[in-house]
């Protein structure tokens, strides 16, 4: 199996100027030797120059933690493409459950800024993931298409070479809950086998992340299945150590 591994960390709406170059400082001190895993920060937009800055030379791949559908424009309070393209922005997420559950984006509006990334060149680590009571009414995999087939329609399957998905089971986001290995993979093997029926060689090397309360002691379990291809990490990402140790979990 090709896929490189990657373990991301999503700061989310955390931390200060201060505290964020530490943490970098800290995870840059370490990163070097670790080697046959891509490791990613997704930090706040405010703070991007400053971490694009102090990453210029490392192999830490930088990013944004959302972009806007619209290139340029009357949209107030909105970042895009070709603005994350002026500081090198390597990647994106898009879909984060916190953007389509607690800001309202739909499947089609994820859609178009996938696609309007890929154009940017920015790699996408498109979301997706089931809400607690869809698992429960067993609509995992009916709410996992849905969010998946609003890029194959509007991008066509191709996209898939340039996209990296993550898993992410809205209960297990921030709660402690982590899915066990089992399940994690099972929705894994459904996502790839999804990009197959169109596509296989691009399934076979589609990376694919799971993300939800990992941690440096439950990393491990989740990497060694067949179809986890390292993670997204929230809290866990906050800090150097813990960040670290999972990053050298996705190493055989
Ligand atoms: P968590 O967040 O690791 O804090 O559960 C993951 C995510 O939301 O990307």
């Amino acid at each position: 199996m090709s896929r490189v591994p990657m373990v991301a960390g999503n700061w989310k709406m955390n931390g200060s100027l201060a505290s964020s170059c530490d943490l970098l400082e800290k995870i840059e001190e370490q990163s070097d030797s670790i080697k046959g895993v891509d490791i990613a920060v997704f930090a706040p937009y405010i703070y991007l120059p400053a971490v694009c800055e102090k990453l210029k030379s490392s192999s830490i791949i930088t990013g944004a933690q959302n972009l806007c559908k619209y290139d340029s424009g009357a949209y107030t309070g909105e970042v895009s493409a070709s603005m994350l393209q002026d500081f090198s922005v390597d990647a994106v997420i898009l879909g984060h459950s916190e953007r389509r559950h607690v800001f309202g984006e739909s499947s089609a509006d994820v859609a178009e800024k996938v696609k309007i990334a890929v154009a940017a060149e920015i790699t996408p680590v498109f979301c997706v993931g089931e809400k607690l009571e869809e698992r429960e009414r067993g609509k995992t995999e009916a709410v996992i298409l849905e969010q998946m087939n609003a890029v194959i329609d509007l991008c066509g399957v191709e996209i898939f070479s340039k996209v990296i998905v993550a898993y992410e089971p809205v209960w297990a986001i921030g709660t402690g809950i982590t899915a066990t290995p089992e399940q994690a993979q099972e929705v894994h093997a459904y996502i790839r086998g999804l990009i197959a029926e169109q596509n296989s060689s691009i399934a076979a090397d589609l990376r694919l992340l799971y993300g939800g309360s990992v941690k440096p002691d439950n990393a491990k379990g989740l990497f060694s299945m067949n179809d986890i291809d390292g993670g997204l990490i929230g809290g866990a990402s906050l800090k150097a150590e813990d960040f670290i140790s999972i990053c050298k979990s996705a190493i055989d």
